[in-house]
């Protein structure tokens, strides 16, 4: 308040002489200048953020580069009779003891297979997918057209849309989930790891939450992967070995899968089986794995990339046939016991469950190339190169006896035999059906 008097003593003070302001030597008149000139900065700041972020909120989504991760928190229409209709028929169980299952991740390649087999022997199905485009939506469209001729509708949307989840434990009573729904791949990890946390971590968390507190809840299995066993290098690959040596954030987002399983069991009483995939293959694959795109690449007469570990050591995977899988997923699904709890309680203890799903009789790549070149008559252009470090893993192998015992799964289909379907699929699709090879 003194001060303040001062100054404006001091600014009363007006100089004889103009040019020769002699108060500048006032050390009040300094500090106020300062002042004046700290509050215009501030206001210049605000006022050039306001410009920044007004341009940046009117500029059209066309022109703000797309965070990838972010692609599937658009929104998606939903709700209304006429769609709560559709749900309904969808989910309407057609057989007697049949079961009404969710199906997450519905338009991908096992969701679809999965989906259809159940809608075939009379369950009651709902698809769900976010249709993003880590590979070609258009395969996933193709895929959604195949599964609505069979009476499956897919509803557009993501895990993570938790009123959306709400809404369809609404209107369907939902006794099971297969959660097949799932950012996957190895290698793309290290280019968008945010799509990894949104849809294994954050949308499997608030998938969870969601089933522990409808009532009733319902009983979910879905994919964990054969990647968390990550460095193990005891074979073959058992439910007791250690895994907690991921070697990619895939596989470190589906081991905190199975942990965050875990917590919802003990917790909340859910029914929880996670199902260890290995290597995946088969008509409507996806794009992104070896086979797939090594078939596309030898009929192009591109090189493609043949891995080998040191010392010319063999990389090998467990590769298993789709067919096989969704016998396990069934399996699963018929084996799974209720959840215990009601009410986000815990009523008593529920069934957690963690299986192997491979085929057991792992096949060097080289092999897989040989018999993709035999399928096709052409020959591959080999391009041997240094196993990265990147994720991939130089040889998985599964120990099955544990699902077999309990799911009654047992792998029908060698390499040969699942490729010859996969290649005669693949040739149809894109040389005979929609798309040409390019
Ligand atoms: N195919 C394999 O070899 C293999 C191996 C191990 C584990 N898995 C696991 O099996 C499951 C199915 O794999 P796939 O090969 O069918 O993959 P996929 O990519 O073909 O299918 C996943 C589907 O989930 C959808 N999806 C992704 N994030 C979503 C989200 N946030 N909300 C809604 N939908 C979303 C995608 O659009 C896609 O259609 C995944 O959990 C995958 O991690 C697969």
């Amino acid at each position: 308040m003194s001060q303040l008097k001062q100054i404006s003593h001091n600014d009363n003070s007006a100089p004889s002489t103009p040019g020769k302001f002699k108060i500048e030597k006032s050390p009040y008149f300094n500090r106020t200048r300062w002042h004046s000139s700290l509050a215009k900065l501030t206001l210049w700041s605000f006022a050039f953020l306001a410009v920044i972020l007004i341009f940046f909120l009117r500029s059209p989504s066309s022109s703000v580069p797309i965070d990838p991760s972010r692609r599937s928190l658009r929104t998606y229409n939903w709700g209304g009779s006429a769609w709560e209709k559709r749900v309904r028929s969808s989910a309407r169980v057609r057989s007697r003891n049949g079961m009404t299952v969710l199906v997450t991740g519905a338009a991908g390649f096992v969701g679809t297979h999965v989906s259809s087999a159940l809608k075939r022997r009379g369950d009651g199905v709902l698809g769900m997918d976010n249709f993003n485009d880590y590979y070609e939506i258009s395969l996933k469209r193709a895929r959604q057209a195949l599964l609505e001729r069979t009476g499956v509708y897919i509803v557009e949307g993501d895990i993570n849309d938790e009123a959306l989840l709400r809404k369809l434990f609404e209107v369907v009573p939902f006794t099971h989930v297969m959660h097949l729904a799932a950012q996957a791949g190895v290698r793309y990890a290290m280019q968008n790891p945010g799509s990894y946390v949104h849809s294994n971590i954050a949308g499997f968390v608030n998938l969870l939450e969601v089933c522990k507190s409808v009532n009733p809840q319902p009983a979910i299995v879905w994919a964990s992967s054969s990647s968390v066993y990550g460095l193990n290098t005891k074979v073959p690959f058992s439910e007791r070995d250690r895994t907690d040596q991921p070697a990619s954030l895939y596989a470190a987002t589906k081991k905190a899968g199975e942990e965050i399983a875990h917590t919802y069991n003990h917790i909340y009483g859910l029914s929880l089986t996670g199902l260890r995939f290995f290597t995946v293959y088969g008509p409507w694959g996806r794009p992104d794995m070896a086979y797939f795109f090594f078939t596309k690449d030898i009929l192009k007469g591109k090189p493609i990339p043949v891995f080998e570990a040191a010392n010319h050591g063999t990389v090998a995977r467990d590769f298993t046939y789709i067919d096989d899988i969704v016998r396990g997923c069934l399996g699963a699904l018929d084996t799974a016991e209720k959840s215990t709890g009601s009410g986000g309680k815990k009523r008593g203890p529920a069934q957690l469950r963690v299986f192997n799903l491979g085929n057991t009789s792992p096949v060097p790549v080289t092999e897989l190339v040989s018999i993709l070149e035999r399928l096709l008559k052409v020959k591959a252009k080999r391009n041997i190169m240094k196993l990265p470090r990147n994720g991939d893993v130089q040889f998985t192998h599964a120990n099955i006896s544990y699902a077999q015992r309990e799911l009654g799964y047992k792998p029908t289909t060698d390499l040969q035999t699942g490729l010859k379907k996969f290649v005669r699929w693949y040739l149809n699709y894109y040389s005979g059906g929609k798309k040409a090879v390019e």
